[in-house]
């Protein structure tokens, strides 16, 4: 059983994978946090349940000295009874204060897992998962929070949420919710999560917890560049093979918060959930609220099997659409290649050289609809550019399919520019504060998508583009973050409940959309990747990466980004030299093999390719083909580190599960003249088995390859590139 419960002692015990996680109902009533880490076969754990009297540390009514909540390791923070770390929930009740004192009231635990109305949830099958709900209790408050953990039985992974109901004749104020919290004992913690900004994303930053209280956060509106809705706290020996190391992930994509914090005794707290900084929320008489959920993932041979459990959880067990399991079509996408520049012909002249070369889609970027030939107008307007596209958009895409190629459209649904006939009609439909005036941001304002009206004309209009043409394929984009959050349709005493309403109706609206045409790929965007995260990832089983597409840059964007998002949903592609962001000029060859990580495609103007290039891309559309489903579905080893400044060549390797074959590539971002000669060893492989290479017909056993190493070839020059395919025989 994957959860027990032992009436005797009290304890609950959660199996995930190769993880064991414990905690207790205290003789109070509290729950006392125990264990997590390895899996134990016992459940035994009662003696790690410490008491000490400690000086400062308060009493809780009805508690000794002893089991003050200042010393306790806690499942759940309560607030203003002595436990002075990050509370898991402020309630702020009729009568002003919000101290509250959640008790346990009871459990259940039950197989398979629920959905969460609104919100992107992990599922699982009845076998696949199973679930405890722990209902703990505020009695003077008459508040109820239930927290919800499910149990995944291949993987190392636990998936949390909390919901709060309130039984009371009085409305109550949320004012915190953490979605987990988790108090480790005494022990050294290095924490790992991934800043960025536009352009350059995610970069790994690795750096020991100190002893002042850390948030990771996004007041953006949207998860952001800034920081991702991430972190990893690993043993400071832990490596990408070896140590012990706990992911946690929020699967949502507005304002959250991370918080890690060691208190005076070296216990940590750490917790990720809704921004409280940015969130409220009024809970009425019998209302329920639910938190967005979080993954939390631990592994016991460090980064790499952390990033796989990831990797497999979401693949199989977050992305639902139609396309999770399917080789996702070769695109090519106008926008490097014409900007807002283009009509009929030149798209169309870019789909003829398109089939021609075997790219299976075409997609139509920025500018196809109102009047928008710059970023000045036309967001909301999504009717066709007539002018711009004489024949319409009917027209276009059936003479693109009769080129063999599927169709692809770019949307940016939730924003819209003055210049706009949406905005004359709905002025009051965009974020903004009576008399303050609304910031703009690429010359844009955000639609208010916590009210349902807009969310329901977004859906008319978008599925009217969508009906009136055979488009499969839509690129969801948000080039803005949020400011003067605020609704005309909201009550004052709701208006800090936007943000989060805000994400909900975001989230409706792709639901919607999902729901009426179920097989419609959608690739999500905010300025490449802004919004590259879990909740998304529940709608768009792909995401632009990063709108910086040199691929010496992805190196590093694209490492980062894997260390808990499978390669499945990193969209790349091979585009433009010099690079359009770094003015860098790399071979193509290299940016081939550096977009094959991801979801494959071309950024980039094929007219202009010559006979060389052209050559490549029938070279390097082949090479997706045969390869990609050891990239989509295959297991990643990062063997070297782009961040790592000694990193003469970035090596990754994928491995099919079966251990049958193996692609490595490997990247020389700077050439060193006269250099040493390497080798790089190799991970996964089935030590027993011979492993042919492609090309050469080399043999090697796989114990050698994972002993000595593949040679790294005699790279010359910047931005060299390799790739080896090698099979079992
Ligand atoms: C964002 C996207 C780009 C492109 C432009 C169009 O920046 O990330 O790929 O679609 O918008 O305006």
């Amino acid at each position: 059983m994957p959860i027990s419960f032992n009436e005797t002692s009290r304890i609950f015990k959660l199996d995930a994978g190769n993880s064991t996680y414990a905690f207790l109902i205290e003789p109070n009533g509290y729950i006392a946090h125990l264990y997590y880490g390895g899996h134990v076969d016992s459940d035994a754990f009662a003696y790690l349940y410490r008491k000490r009297d400690r000086a400062f540390s308060p009493a809780a009514p009805g508690t000794t000295n002893v089991e003050s909540r200042d010393v306790i390791l806690q499942e759940f923070g309560t607030n203003g009874v002595g436990d002075y770390h990050a509370p898991s929930a402020i309630v702020r009740q009729g009568n002003g204060h919000n101290v509250t004192n959640f008790k346990y009231r009871s459990h259940r635990i039950f197989k398979g897992k629920p959905s969460l109305p609104g919100l992107p949830a992990t599922f699982g099958k009845d076998d696949e998962v199973e679930t405890l709900e722990l209902s703990l209790y505020d009695e003077a408050s008459d508040i109820e929070f239930i927290l919800s953990y499910s149990t995944f039985d291949r993987y190392s992974a636990i998936a949390r949420s909390a919901r709060a109901v309130n039984h009371s004749l009085e409305t109550v104020r949320i004012e915190k919710l953490a979605s987990m919290s988790l108090d480790f004992p005494s022990d050294n913690f290095d924490l790992v999560h991934l800043p960025g900004a536009w352009a350059r994303e995610r970069a790994v930053e690795r750096i020991p917890v100190p002893r002042a209280r850390t948030v990771i956060e996004s007041v953006r509106g949207l998860s952001s560049h800034q920081h991702n809705p991430f972190f990893a706290l690993a043993a400071p020996h832990a490596a990408e093979e070896a140590g012990e190391v706990f992911g946690v992930a929020l699967l949502y994509s507005g304002n959250f918060a991370a918080e890690i914090e060691f208190d005076q005794f070296d216990h940590l707290r750490a917790q990720i959930g809704l921004n409280a900084r940015t969130f409220e929320w009024k809970l009425e008489p019998d209302a329920v609220f639910q938190s967005p959920e979080a993954l939390l993932v631990y592994s016991d041979s460090g980064f790499d099997a952390m990033s796989r459990t990831f990797h497999n959880v979401f693949r199989n067990h977050l992305i639902r659409s139609y396309w999770k399991d399917r080789e996702r079509p070769i695109l090519v996408n106008n926008w490097e290649a014409t900007y807002f520049d283009f009509n009929e012909e030149k798209l169309l002249s870019i789909a003829k050289d398109a089939a021609e070369l075997g790219i299976e889609m075409l997609v139509l970027d920025d500018g196809w609809f109102g009047h928008r030939n710059d970023d000045h107008s036309s967001l909301g307007d999504w009717f066709v550019f007539e002018s711009k596209l004489k024949g319409g958009l009917g027209s276009l895409v059936k003479k693109v399919n009769a080129l063999g190629l599927k169709f692809g459209l770019w949307f940016e649904p939730e924003m819209v520019s003055r210049d706009s006939e949406l905005f004359t009609a709905h002025p009051d439909w965009c974020l903004h504060v009576p008399g303050r005036g609304a910031s703009e941001g690429r010359n844009q304002l955000v639609l208010d998508m916590s009210r349902p009206e807009v969310v329901d004309y977004l859906f008319k209009t978008i599925s009217g583009v969508l009906d009136g043409a055979n488009i499969e394929y839509i690129k969801w984009d948000a080039n803005r973050h949020l400011t003067e959050v605020g609704s005309a349709t909201t009550s004052p005493d709701r208006q800090k409940e936007v943000f989060h309403r805000y994400v909900l109706g975001m989230y409706r609206l792709h639901e919607l959309l999902l729901q009426r045409y179920p097989k419609l790929l959608i690739e999500g965007c905010s300025g490449g990747g802004g919004r590259f995260d879990a909740g998304m990832l529940y709608y768009a089983p792909q995401i632009w990466t990063s709108d910086d597409s040199d691929a010496i840059e992805r190196l590093k964007i694209q490492a980062g980004t894997s260390l808990l998002y499978p390669c499945s949903a990193m969209g790349a592609h091979v585009s433009d030299c010099p690079n359009h962001q770094t003015h860098r000029t790399t071979p193509f060859e290299t940016r081939g093999i550096v977009a094959l990580s991801g979801t494959f495609g071309y950024e980039l103007d094929l007219n202009k390719m010559n006979d060389g290039e052209r050559r490549m891309i029938r070279e390097q559309v082949a090479a997706y083909h045969q390869y990609h489903h050891l990239v989509a579905d295959g297991e990643l080893h990062r063997l070297t580190d782009p961040f790592d400044p000694k990193t003469v060549v970035v090596v990754w390797e994928y491995v099919a599960c079966d251990k049958s074959e193996a692609l490595v590539t490997m990247v020389q971002p700077r050439n060193i003249p006269n250099g040493p000669v390497y080798r790089v060893r190799l991970r996964g492989l089935d030590a027993k088995a011979t492993y042919e290479l492609e090309g050469s017909g080399e043999r090697f056993s796989g114990e050698m390859l994972m002993k000595a190493g593949l040679n790294v070839p005699d790279f010359d020059c910047d931005g060299a590139a390799a790739l080896f395919h090698l099979k079992r025989i």
